[in-house]
């Protein structure tokens, strides 16, 4: 492939040998899947680990620490993925009752300010475009499965399904191999996926969508799709919904919803004029093996409901708290509405953060529940910190799929029927 003059500077270790280190590694990247030259991303997600404890993640710090060395400064603004939970979250770390020794074993492991002292923004959110926004046709390079299918498919830009190192060598580098969604020509849909006439989305709720996302990905694999007669006002919680397990269930990078995503006005600009791979139609029976599928709770009754997995945007909150407004959790019951702190700022000035809590309910930010629940077979007392939370009420597949591995009994359901479990 072609490098620039910078470029090969990089490789032969000018720039300290984290930094060719990360080139190299985007250059055998490049190698594999045919690139052939750098481009420069508008922006990087990396995954910072946090704490956690299961064994890869050990290596993955070497790895970082390796990439890092000689490292000042990431090259592009880089934006980073949740971490375990906002240690500093008093009101949380009460109520799980966690004692001190174990946050401060905790604090002391985070790896977070390396990143931060880079220059990374502090968003530790999956949804960082709600925070930090980008727009049609920039091209950016990021890990996160869910990020990437929504960067592409709301809002038109241009990012490959990566790999945590890969994503962290674009942000030391400030590049990243132009192919696949770079590409204008790599975007058109190969699954155009209709709706039957027993299913009404105009009535969806968020876990219907979440239903209908997880069984097309199901049959996309990595094709993109194209949903051809989906509400163009749906709202940006259900929005979310429908993409995240597009790339759980599939490996989905685009998916346009016709009228919503920037390049399909139309079908058939989705289609780029031609015509679908495949084209299937979902009915309402689909979606009800999904719901049978994941749900396996014996019991209409959770120890935890959780919201924001993907993490919640502003009027997803907003609806839960509506769904609260006069309602008590139980006292041996938890609920979570996992968000961006930016976006829990608002909630704390517009008073919903109050209203939730009145509940009995927390929004929090920072926190990813899945690595925040994740059942560790390794006696770490840290690892005891979802004792108690057997029984799981979520509206988002993604959330049900990993915590269903985990072996939590999932329930899984609309936004109301996890409030009334946890009620
Ligand atoms: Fe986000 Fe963690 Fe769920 S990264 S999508 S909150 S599993």
């Amino acid at each position: 492939m072609e490098l620039t003059r910078e470029e090969k500077e990089m490789v032969e270790g000018k720039f300290g040998s984290g930094t060719a280190l990360s080139m190299n590694l985007l250059t055998k990247l490049a190698d594999v899947v045919g690139a052939e030259r750098m481009i420069r991303p508008a922006s990087s997600h990396i995954v910072s680990f946090g704490y956690q404890f299961y064994g890869f993640v050990a290596n993955c710090r070497d790895l970082d620490e390796e990439m890092l060395d000689g490292v000042r400064r990431f090259r592009v603004l880089s934006t980073t993925n949740p971490k375990f939970f906002d240690t500093e979250d008093e009101k949380l770390i009460r109520r799980l009752g966690i004692d001190d020794a174990t946050v401060e074993q905790i604090r002391a492991s985070m790896t977070n300010n390396r990143f931060e002292a880079l220059g990374a923004i502090p968003t530790y959110t999956c949804t960082p475009f709600f925070v930090h926004p980008t727009r049609k046709g920039e091209s950016l390079a990021g890990a996160e499965s869910v990020a990437i299918v929504m960067y592409n498919s709301i809002y038109g830009a241009r990012v490959n399904r990566e790999t945590t190192p890969t994503a962290l060598a674009a942000a030391i580098t400030g590049r990243t191999p132009e192919f696949g969604m770079h590409k204008a020509e790599s975007r058109y849909a190969q699954l155009q996926v209709d709706l039957g006439e027993d299913l009404k989305p105009e009535e969806f709720t968020s876990s219907d969508y979440s239903a209908l996302g997880y069984y097309v990905g199901r049959i996309a694999g990595d094709r993109n799709v194209v949903f051809s007669d989906l509400p163009r006002d749906m709202s940006m919680g259900k929005l979310k919904n429908l993409l995240a397990p597009l790339g759980v269930s599939g490996a989905v990078m685009l998916a346009h919803v016709v009228g919503v995503t920037p390049e399909a006005p139309t079908l058939e600009a989705a289609l780029l004029g031609r015509k679908p791979e495949e084209r299937i139609q979902v009915d309402k029976g689909n979606l009800e093996g999904v719901y049978q599928m994941l749900n396996t709770a014996t019991e209409d009754k959770a120890d935890l409901a959780v919201f924001g997995c993907p993490h919640a945007p502003l009027d997803e909150i907003i609806e839960i708290a509506e769904l609260l407004d006069g309602k008590t959790i139980r006292d041996d019951a938890l609920l979570l509405i996992a968000t961006a702190e930016p976006i829990k700022l608002l909630a704390d000035r517009m008073g919903i953060t109050d209203a939730v809590e009145k509940s009995g309910g927390l929004i929090v930010s920072d926190m990813c529940p899945h690595i925040f629940l994740w059942k560790q077979r390794d006696p770490d007392p840290v690892a005891d910190i979802g004792r108690g939370l057997n029984t799981v009420a979520t509206d988002c597949t993604k959330c049900a799929h990993y915590l269903g591995a985990q072996g939590r009994n999932i329930l899984y359901g609309s936004a109301s029927k996890c409030i009334s479990a946890v009620m």
